[in-house]
């Protein structure tokens, strides 16, 4: 499956998730590419500081900031169980592109009552790679949740009817998640029993619920 992360915001966690759903799928034996669709090239940035600590390489980590990357990922598609696209904030040329790539689009958000929860051009960039990907399937990914949860639940709830819809498990706000970036690893790399391993695992086994396959072309 190619899935990417993708919200012209920045700072949703977009590359945060993006590693730690490829290391935890790693972890389980799968063959995971990331692919840093990101001009900043922060995965990229992680895979450098993971070499320098020596740490051993659980997943590929390339770098394919190009609006041509719809006709490139799933050529890497073909010698992986997973793709991840970690995607850029702003840029619509290189959005658009992953979009026409995967099978999966997941929209991290940040529940903020003073947020929109995804602009209205992330959205119609969704709808408008359904013309061309009518199985597109996309889904919200709660980031960031406080301690007080009331705010997520709300959330949820408030997008269970939306279209897309939210995923079950959320990603509270944890220190671990940064502390893990700047060392090169994954959170579970930092004690694989703490809030922010739990939750990456959880969120990770509700995707692989969704059942989402790759179409063969
Ligand atoms: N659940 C979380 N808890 C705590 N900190 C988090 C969490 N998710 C992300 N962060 C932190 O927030 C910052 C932004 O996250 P990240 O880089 O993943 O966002 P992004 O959407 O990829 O940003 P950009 O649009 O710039 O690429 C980082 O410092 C990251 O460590
Ligand atoms: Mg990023």
């Amino acid at each position: 499956m190619i899935v990417a992360l993708l919200n012209q915001k920045g700072g949703v966690g977009k590359t945060t998730l993006a590693l730690n759903l490829a290391g935890e799928w790693a972890r389980q034996g799968k063959r995971v590419t990331l692919i840093d669709a990101d001009p900043q090239g922060s995965a990229l940035d992680w895979s450098q500081q993971r070499a320098r600590e020596g740490l051993a390489r659980t997943f590929g980590v390339v770098g394919l900031a190009r609006d041509t990357l719809h006709r490139e990922a799933p050529e890497l598609a073909r010698n992986a169980d997973h793709i991840v696209i970690d995607g850029p904030p702003r840029v619509a040329a290189l959005m658009r592109s992953a979009l026409l790539a995967a099978d999966l689009v997941l929209i991290p958000v940040q529940p903020s009552p003073l947020d929109g929860w995804a602009s209205a051009e992330m959205l119609a960039l969704v709808s408008e790679a359904r013309i061309y990907r009518p199985d597109l399937a996309a889904r919200f990914v709660l980031n960031r949740c406080g301690a007080r949860t009331v705010l997520a639940r709300e959330t949820a709830e408030t997008l269970a009817d939306h279209d897309p819809p939210v995923l079950g498990p959320t990603i509270g706000q944890r220190v671990a998640f940064a502390v893990a970036a700047q060392s090169g690893r994954m959170v579970s790399e930092l004690d694989d029993d703490t809030p922010a391993a739990r939750e990456i695992a959880a969120l990770t086994a509700a995707i692989d619920a969704l059942g989402i396959r790759r179409a063969t072309p």
